[in-house]
């Protein structure tokens, strides 16, 4: 048990104890990503039985999300601001809901009243010499709703990094359940020929002392690959992984000219392997904050030269990105992809740059296309987007008319679907 002043020694409880707070019409929001709370995760789901109507509000839920189960629907419903593998069938079958909303704007919700927050969820380090503990990999909502919540419970975990930024004062928490696991690891991306060509391409469009905001993926990671010969890299994103770990240890990346935070690796949340949970253990170089700063548009464009590498699911001719939906089913969410477009859009020498293969499902379909499919939203409007990248190369939008905005999509489109395109802006027109 971790050596805790004796003033608080009632706060710790079992998980079963701490859990019991949690009562029927409650709103429950859980810790984001890797910083999901396992063992609260758990106890909560023992308790199906006795409760009914618990909203269980989350973003990127990398556990198995049991409470989304069929057969949980009288217990819990699942509202989720992203879907990700264990929340997408619950949403599609009708047991589970999908809130749209900027990850920017997430506090704002919980802070303002519009989705009050009864009982926060999260997980934390054991207190340090300051007397806070640190939330580790994910300060994002996790912060803002620990902050708004009526009860919170934390799960302390010896295994969780302790990272500079987002702390919470002991006294800030009602019940403290010691239990350490392995925090949640993304597994590594698979990263295959064509991701390689999108990154060289994406790579190319990056200057020296540029500061990168990087999504999730095997195209991102793919983009790393290539920029072992650049200088000064810094970071400001919503999260990071592995690669970024290993162009620092390269001297690649140094945040040395940023014009916001020099020095610091700055982030909402964490992904990866325990490689780079070990890298930000106690790295004075590394900052989380809450997602709504380091996804404030404005604080993004305060940054010279700041690249956001965001990926998609199609893009038609117009140049409107569709990163969520395949038709009318809802695939991820918008997650911060506006918030960086945004900020690099105003950013001085800023690129916002949308990456993804020419292709889907095994070659049969365009993802350059002539109308997004019918059902789907626009994530991203041809309004705010600037550089389109595929395998085959790089459309820049920004300044572009229709007309030539077509032709600069067609030219990095598959050749296989090409003609059918051109043909087909021929006809509309
Ligand atoms: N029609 C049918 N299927 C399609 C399709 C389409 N138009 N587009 C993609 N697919 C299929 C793919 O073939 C793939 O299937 P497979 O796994 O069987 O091959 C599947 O859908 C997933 O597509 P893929 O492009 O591989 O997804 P991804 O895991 O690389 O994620 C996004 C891409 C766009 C969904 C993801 O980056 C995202 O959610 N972005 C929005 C949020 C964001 O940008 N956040 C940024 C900050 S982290």
């Amino acid at each position: 048990m971790t050596d805790i002043n004796p003033r608080y020694k009632d706060k710790f409880v079992s998980a079963a104890e701490a859990l019991r707070a949690v009562k029927s019409g409650d709103r429950v929001v859980v810790g984001h990503a890797t910083g999901e709370p396992q063992a609260l995760i758990e106890a909560l789901v023992a308790r199906a039985p006795e409760l009914c109507d618990v909203e269980i509000v989350h973003m990127v839920a990398m556990g198995p999300a049991k409470y989304a189960q069929p057969g949980m629907e009288g217990s819990f419903r699942h509202n989720g601001f992203f879907l990700g593998g264990s929340t997408r069938k619950a949403v599609e079958e009708g047991r589970a809901d999908f809130t749209p909303c900027f990850f920017s704007e997430v506090p704002r919700l919980f802070r303002s009243g519009a989705l009050p927050v009864d009982v926060a969820l999260i997980q934390v380090t054991p207190p340090g010499a300051d007397g806070f503990c640190s939330y580790g990999v994910s300060a994002d909502y996790t912060q803002p709703a620990a902050e708004s919540a009526r009860i919170v419970i934390a799960q302390m975990n010896r295994s969780m990094p302790r990272t500079g930024g987002s702390k919470i004062a002991l006294d800030a928490i009602h019940y403290v359940v010691e239990q350490d696991e392995p925090v949640l690891e993304l597994k590594p991306p698979q990263i295959g020929d064509i991701e390689r060509r999108i990154g060289e391409n994406v790579a190319g469009l990056i200057p020296d002392g540029a500061t990168l905001q990087l999504g999730i993926g095997a195209i991102p990671d793919a983009v790393l690959l290539f920029l072992n010969d650049k200088k000064d890299l810094g970071i400001h994103s919503e999260m990071f992984s592995d690669g970024v770990v290993h162009l620092a240890q390269r001297g690649v990346i140094t945040n040395a000219r940023k014009t916001i935070n020099p020095g610091k690796f700055v982030c909402t949340f964490l992904m990866g392997s325990r490689v780079l949970y070990d890298f930000v253990d106690r790295n004075p170089a590394v900052e989380l904050a809450p997602v709504d700063y380091v996804n404030d548009p404005f604080v993004i464009a305060r940054h010279d030269n700041m690249m956001s590498i965001n990926s998609a699911l199609q893009v038609d001719l117009m140049g409107q990105v569709n990163a969520e939906m395949i038709g009318a089913r809802q695939f991820s969410g918008v997650g911060g992809q506006v918030d960086f477009v945004r900020g690099a859009g105003r950013s001085k020498g800023g690129k916002s740059i949308i990456a993804m293969p020419s292709t889907a499902a095994g070659g049969k379909l365009s993802r350059i296309c002539l109308e997004i499919d019918r059902g789907a939203a626009v994530t991203t409007s041809r309004t705010d987007v600037h550089y389109v990248v595929t395998e085959f190369g790089v459309a820049d939008l920004r300044g572009k008319s229709l007309r030539r905005r077509a032709a600069a999509l067609i030219a990095i489109a598959h050749p296989d679907f090409r003609d059918m395109l051109a043909k087909a802006v021929r006809g509309a027109s």
